[in-house]
């Protein structure tokens, strides 16, 4: 018999379960609210295009749909991703199995045992995860309403950096958006210190106010590793997404994605393709807009009702995306809060999970995604109840 926990290669016990699949688990128990998954809206899928989409596909393409492929995705799903960025061309579009993938197989071609990660503190949990499988070590940088902060990343910089994070469009978990001087100064800084940033936007197209800003790869893309994905704006199971760089960026990529899974599915990338050429893209994002919008309406004003009197806590105000941060007095602890909010029958993720070193325990994610107006109204008083008893 194999003792498989001891046979197990080292880099595993890096390989931790996520806390939010961990609090997702407790809030299955039908009475809960919960702001605590980042799942988009199941109801606005859309269904009836895909599967009209899924017949043409089947008819006109027929078998070859079917079949193997290049790893490096459909030529037309290439120049259509390109089309959408101003400095990316067909051939520097590398398509993923969501932009999760893109995010371990940049980790896999670019990171060394002990090399340093420059993220956000807070920042993506997935995004930690996936980088620490290649055993390097994160450098915090600090983060505010107009997103990652340049003179704290210069300071990284200094000390030793090989990559930089950013999430430069409706973070997560903040909510922030880099604003338009900040994504020159960052683009700026990692070409003056020969350090390449991987830019993950899932979020940008899901703007409900304001003008869009260039992608930090459209501005540099001598220096940026961009990342798409369908996930946010058509459907997430059907694991499609891309990166986007110069293609001698892309070369080991490519290279490490044909070992890992050959290619993405065929099928669903011409699938992707004829929904979103059917003219139902645009369409279904401004549908997304629209509802996410709302729901972080009614979130905000229910927050500003129940938690404005509650001293030491405020929370940000996106413009896009899925949620909204808020933060505590200093030493507030929402990890063991979060127990006793489940208990009353609302779930939000407690902050630590979004710090690489887990230290900082005053912050929190709520997500306005799926409840629905009802339950945000009912759930956030719920919230502020336990927050003024704790
Ligand atoms: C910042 C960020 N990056 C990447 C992902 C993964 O997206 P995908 O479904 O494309 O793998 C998510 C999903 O929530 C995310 O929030």
């Amino acid at each position: 018999m194999i003792a498989w926990s001891q046979h197990a290669a080292s880099r595993t016990s890096r390989l931790r379960p996520s806390a939010i699949r961990e609090i997702l688990k407790l809030t299955q128990r039908g009475e809960v609210i919960s702001f605590a998954g980042g799942l988009p809206a199941p109801d606005l899928f859309p269904v009836a295009a895909i599967r009209e989409a899924s017949e043409r596909i089947l008819s006109k393409r027929g078998a070859v749909s079917l079949q193997y492929s290049t790893t490096e995705g459909d030529p037309e799903l290439r120049a259509w991703v390109a089309s959408r960025y101003a400095g990316v061309r067909p051939e520097g579009v590398q398509i993923v199995s969501g932009s999760q993938q893109g995010l371990d197989l940049v980790g896999k071609c670019y990171l060394d045992p002990g090399d340093v990660v420059a993220v956000a503190a807070p920042t993506y949990p997935g995004a930690l995860r996936a980088f620490e499988a290649y055993e390097v070590r994160f450098r915090a940088v600090e983060i505010d309403e107009d997103g990652m902060v340049p003179e704290s990343l210069a300071e990284a910089l200094e000390s030793g950096v090989k990559l930089i994070y950013v999430i430069p469009d409706f973070d997560n978990p903040t909510g922030a958006t880099l604003s338009l001087p900040r994504r020159h100064a960052i683009v700026d800084l990692a070409r003056a210190h020969g350090v390449p940033i991987l830019e993950d936007s899932p979020y940008s197209d899901l703007r409900f106010e304001g003008d869009p800003l260039p992608y930090l790869v459209d501005l540099a893309p001598d220096v940026v590793i961009h990342a798409g994905t369908f996930s946010k704006t058509m459907v997430p199971g059907f694991r499609l997404a891309w990166l986007a760089a110069t293609p001698e960026a892309l070369a080991p990529v490519t290279r490490a994605k044909q070992a890992a899974d050959l290619h993405t599915s065929t099928f669903t990338q011409m699938l992707a393709l004829e929904v979103a050429r059917g003219g139902s893209l645009d369409g279904q994002i401004a549908k997304v807009c629209e509802h996410y919008g709302s729901r972080r309406d009614i979130m905000l004003a229910a927050l500003d009702r129940e938690l404005a009197g509650v001293s030491g806590f405020r929370w940000t105000r996106p413009h896009g995306g899925m949620f909204i941060w808020v933060s505590g007095p200093d030493e507030f602890d929402t990890t063991s809060t979060a127990h006793a909010a489940i208990e009353a029958g609302v779930a939000y993720v407690p902050g630590e999970a979004f710090y690489a070193d887990r230290r900082r325990t005053d912050g929190l994610r709520l997500s306005y995604s799926v409840a629905s107006p009802e339950q945000i109204e009912v759930g956030i008083a719920r919230l502020a109840a336990i927050f003024r008893a704790a």
